[in-house]
């Protein structure tokens, strides 16, 4: 009765992707959401992928499991090199499973952040190979950093016999992101990609897929997740996908990259009219960044302001980033936190065509966009009509003195 509704979840304790003779139903539904997960990365762009499983935690728990199942394998090890992106559960996967991030600070090249090379290798050159436990890249990431550098990572990593996990959150919905993965495995090592299920397949939060191509070193993974574990994100990856199909899937993926460069396009207009820039990042597939430098300069308040602005108006997508801010995250600080360097040229605003966007989406985000900031230069307007008052006033009071 209970197997019938799928009550006992999945795997057993020994193992996520077991199956459990007493419940039929689940372990089929965890076998059967496995295996068209598997095929869904293979049409999204990773062909020689071998293995993967669903499992019901988030992008930086799923991490987690991938560093602690390394962490057997290379007992020595206490460092993880870490391109610098300025999202906290990505830094948090790493402290949680006891390793120490080593921080690479992004280089910039025109407007985009991306992988500094030379200083990953020059790092494992100083810690000893050894005493690293692996490199974790990032894909998929908020302009203007752009994916890390994915096929030179994997080569070293395959140089220095260094394991190399990739933080793949949004990327299953960008050939682009897909793409480099591919390449990193065919020119040099790539352990496990891991990427969210929300993110990529419009389900509720709760489930990332982890995916590689040792299928000895995936199950390994599975293996060391401790007991059963909620069906539920299999159950809603699985229903949406059989609902969608791998055509609906496909349309959907592209209507997001049209969506993309309309985006990209609209965005640059309005930057234009505003007297701002549509950043240069043609590297990012997914998020665009538009610059706010006269508003900043204008407003010292106005970056945040706008934020809230566009958060009240229910533009819950897009985010803001001032210059200057600092995070401290398990007691190391980040210095112009959320813009993955220390000092980017200038604030900036963020727009994503994700999965399942819709060109009303797109409109309706550009419409509010406008009137925020024309709301901003009315005000600047404003005081700048009042300095000029109360300026000719001092000066006819100087007059008078
Ligand atoms: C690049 C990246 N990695 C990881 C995460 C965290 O994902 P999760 O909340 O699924 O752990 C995010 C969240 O937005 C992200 O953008």
């Amino acid at each position: 009765m209970n197997e019938a509704k799928l009550i006992h979840g999945i795997g057993r304790s020994g193992d996520i992707s077991a199956v459990q003779p007493k419940a039929a139903g689940s372990s089929l539904l965890n076998k059967l959401t496995n295996s068209v997960v598997l095929d869904i990365i293979k049409l999204a762009g990773v062909r020689t992928v071998t293995n993967c499983f669903v499992v019901p935690m988030a992008t930086g728990m799923s991490l987690t499991l991938c560093f602690l199942t390394l962490r057997h394998k290379r007992p020595k090890a206490k460092y993880i090199i870490w391109p610098r992106i300025d999202q906290k559960s990505c830094f948090k996967s790493m402290i949680t499973a006891g390793f120490e991030p080593v921080v690479i600070e992004n280089v910039l090249e025109g407007d985009e952040l991306r992988t500094d090379i030379k200083a990953v290798e020059a790092k494992i050159k100083v810690l000893g190979a050894e005493n690293i436990l692996c490199v974790h890249s990032t894909t998929s990431c908020f302009a203007p950093r752009v994916p890390d550098r994915l096929e030179e990572l994997a080569v070293i990593c395959a140089n220095y016999d260094i394991p190399h996990i990739v933080n793949n959150a949004y990327g299953v919905q960008s050939s682009k992101c897909m793409h480099l993965i591919q390449q990193g495995t065919r020119v040099g090592r790539i352990d496990a990609f891991v990427q969210s299920l929300d993110k990529n397949f419009m389900v509720p939060v709760g489930g990332a897929i982890i995916a590689g191509f040792s299928e000895s070193f995936i199950q390994e993974i599975s293996k060391m997740y401790p007991g059963r574990a909620s069906a539920s994100p299999s159950l809603d990856v699985l229903i949406t996908l059989l609902s969608l199909g791998t055509s609906g899937y496909k349309q959907l993926l592209k209507e997001r990259k049209e969506m993309f460069s309309y985006l990209s396009s609209e965005l640059k207009k309005l930057a234009d009219i505003h007297n701002e820039r549509l950043l240069d990042t043609p590297h990012n597939p997914i998020s665009l960044a538009m610059s706010l430098k006269n508003l900043d300069e204008n407003n010292d308040a106005a970056v945040t302001q706008l934020g809230s602005m566009l958060f009240t108006r229910q533009v819950s997508g897009a985010r803001v980033v001032p210059c200057g801010s600092v995070q401290t995250v398990n007691n190391y600080t980040f210095e112009g936190f959320m813009s993955h360097t220390n000092d980017y040229p200038c604030a900036y605003l963020n727009a994503a065509s994700a999965i399942g966007i819709k060109k009303q989406d797109v409109d309706i985000f550009l419409k509010r966009l406008d009137k925020c900031l024309k709301t901003f230069r009315k005000e600047v307007k404003k005081e700048e009509t009042v300095d000029e008052i109360s300026n000719s006033n001092t000066g006819t009071e100087q007059l008078e003195d």
